[in-house]
């Protein structure tokens, strides 16, 4: 297992649209793992392949810490290629981003989600989710689509969060 750096936004491979995966073999199964490594590593509860500049449809959410006791059957999702079968209701969260960095925004997104997706050992699969793990979802695979949460504020507040984050990435660069 590695862990990865998380690009910042707005660096532009955060905007690219993510390739399907045409074959599921070790290499998933890594990325998989680096990906769910990282994102706990960053006390996050989801991470998409480009967050680590890889643009394949692939994600992890785990709403739950890793040590934590989780309720039975609720692993740690690890999704390739997903497909939403549906979308209902409405839900609006503060939602933050471990590519936006200490920024958040609300955004209103389906409340119940029904998805395809293909699983590590390349089998098919679906799942219904429900409150955050559909909003984690649909984030991540916003992600995939190169959207981001700031894509629905308000571009003022979006110019805000940006020069901030433009800050942070020169200041960053400064130290190393
Ligand atoms: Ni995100």
């Amino acid at each position: 297992m590695a862990l990865h750096e998380i690009l910042i936004w707005p660096n532009p491979k955060l905007l690219e649209v993510s390739k399907p995966v045409n074959e599921i073999n070790d290499d998933t199964r890594q990325l998989l793992n680096d990906l769910l490594e990282t994102m706990y590593a960053n006390d996050g509860v989801g991470l998409a392949a480009p967050q680590i500049g890889i643009h394949q449809r692939v994600l992890v959410v785990d709403i739950h810490s890793p040590d934590a006791e989780r309720p039975s059957g609720e692993e740690p999702i690890r999704m390739i290629n997903p497909e939403f079968l549906s979308r209902e209701g409405e839900l609006t969260w503060d939602e933050g981003c471990l590519s936006v960095p200490g920024e958040s925004g609300e955004v209103t997104r389906a409340s119940k989600v029904h998805l395809r997706y293909f699983d590590e050992n390349g089998d098919e699969c679906e799942i219904e989710a429900e409150g955050l793990t559909a909003v984690a979802l649909q984030h991540e695979i916003d992600h995939l689509d190169g959207k981001l949460f700031v894509d629905y504020i308000s571009s003022m507040k979006r110019a805000r969060i940006r020069r901030r984050m433009k800050k942070r990435i020169q200041e960053k660069e400064k130290d190393t």
